[in-house]
């Protein structure tokens, strides 16, 4: 596919989203392949290009072909580190890096900004001192146990409505949709692995999920929501270590990473907590409802399991 082809699927991509947007939460992403080993997202809700596996060369000219305002004002790349110099070259800047992304390396994330406003991050001071309080908070020594009257569960496709509930209660505005179908059909096709805590009363506290890459390996731990009158009591940190041994006795994934909120200061601590490190900020990466909102990146190669 040459880079005029690809601008015009994007442009493409575009209008279907348009179309479809006003009887959709979340218009799709839209996936178009460039070659072989690349392919390219267009993520229509937050104006964003995620790009996989394409030279920098060619990046480069489908960036100067974005730059108009109502296409994409962030262009993120993932890529090899052995590519580090070819996409500094290319302008790029490495905003995280995620461990082991690949089987025996890791991915950075390049990101570059054709609408120039889009890169200012002003709330980098809040983002920082955020992120100095999670990293403040001591790592634990041993896994965290749930309160005494809840009971955890692994999430089946009979569940989906329930997750849907509690994730729109919680996010005034979520990067994908929470349709119950789409989440049930996540669970089904063991794309996301769901796991939740109830109270006594049967009451869904808490809910997170892993969004499992089987072919890498790796898992994206996500969709972590407690209902405020539960937060505090240490019910998300018990979900992400439940997940991790899921992880591990399950699936053997270990390669473990987050994209969490910057703006969210205890979901920041509850990843530190349990030993994951800071690996950098993406920049105005979602859309909120009060704007654009940066995500930090966190990682953990997983021990969980490990004993079994
Ligand atoms: C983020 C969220 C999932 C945390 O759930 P939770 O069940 O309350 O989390 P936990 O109790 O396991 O851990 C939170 C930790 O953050 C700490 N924390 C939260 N806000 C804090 C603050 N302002 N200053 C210092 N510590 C803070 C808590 O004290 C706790 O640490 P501790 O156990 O050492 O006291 C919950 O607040 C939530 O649903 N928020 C809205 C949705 C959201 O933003 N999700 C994250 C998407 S990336």
């Amino acid at each position: 596919m040459n880079e005029a082809v690809v601008i015009d699927e994007i442009r493409r991509a575009k209008d279907e989203c348009e179309k479809v947007a006003p009887q959709l939460e979340v218009p799709p992403s839209t996936l178009i392949h460039t070659g072989p080993d690349s392919s390219l997202i267009y993520d229509a809700h937050n104006e964003r290009i995620k790009i996989y596996g394409m030279d920098p060369s060619f990046t480069e000219e489908i960036v100067s072909h974005t730059a108009v305002p109502d296409l994409a004002g962030k262009v993120t790349v993932y890529a090899p580190s052995s590519q580090q110099s070819d996409w500094k070259a290319a302008g790029f800047e490495r905003e995280a890096v995620i461990q082991s992304f690949y089987e025996n390396e890791d991915a950075e994330l390049w990101a570059c900004y054709p609408q120039e406003e889009r890169r200012e991050n002003e709330k980098e001071d809040f983002h920082q001192e955020a992120l100095d309080i999670a990293l403040s908070k001591p790592v634990l020594v041993s896994a965290p146990a749930l309160p005494e009257g809840y009971r955890s569960e692994v999430g089946n496709a009979q569940d989906s409505d329930q997750i849907a509930d509690l994730l729109r209660q919680t996010f005034a505005e979520y990067p994908s949709s929470l349709d119950p179908s789409i989440i049930q059909e996540q669970i089904q096709t063991r794309a996301n692995h769901f796991r939740m805590v109830y109270d006594e009363s049967g009451h869904l506290a808490a809910v997170a999920s892993a969004e499992i890459d089987h072919e890498r390996r790796s898992a994206e731990l996500t969709d972590c929501a407690t209902d405020k009158s539960f937060q505090g009591r240490g019910l998300m940190g018990y979900l992400l270590a439940q997940l991790e041994t899921d992880l591990a006795r399950m699936f053997r994934i270990k390669d473990l990473y987050t994209i969490a909120r910057a703006d969210e200061i205890g979901i920041n601590c509850a990843f530190r907590k349990l030993g994951y490190d800071f690996s950098g900020r993406l920049v105005n990466n979602c859309r909120m409802p009060n704007g654009w909102e940066s995500m930090n990146v966190w990682c953990k190669e997983s021990l969980a399991g490990a004993n079994s």
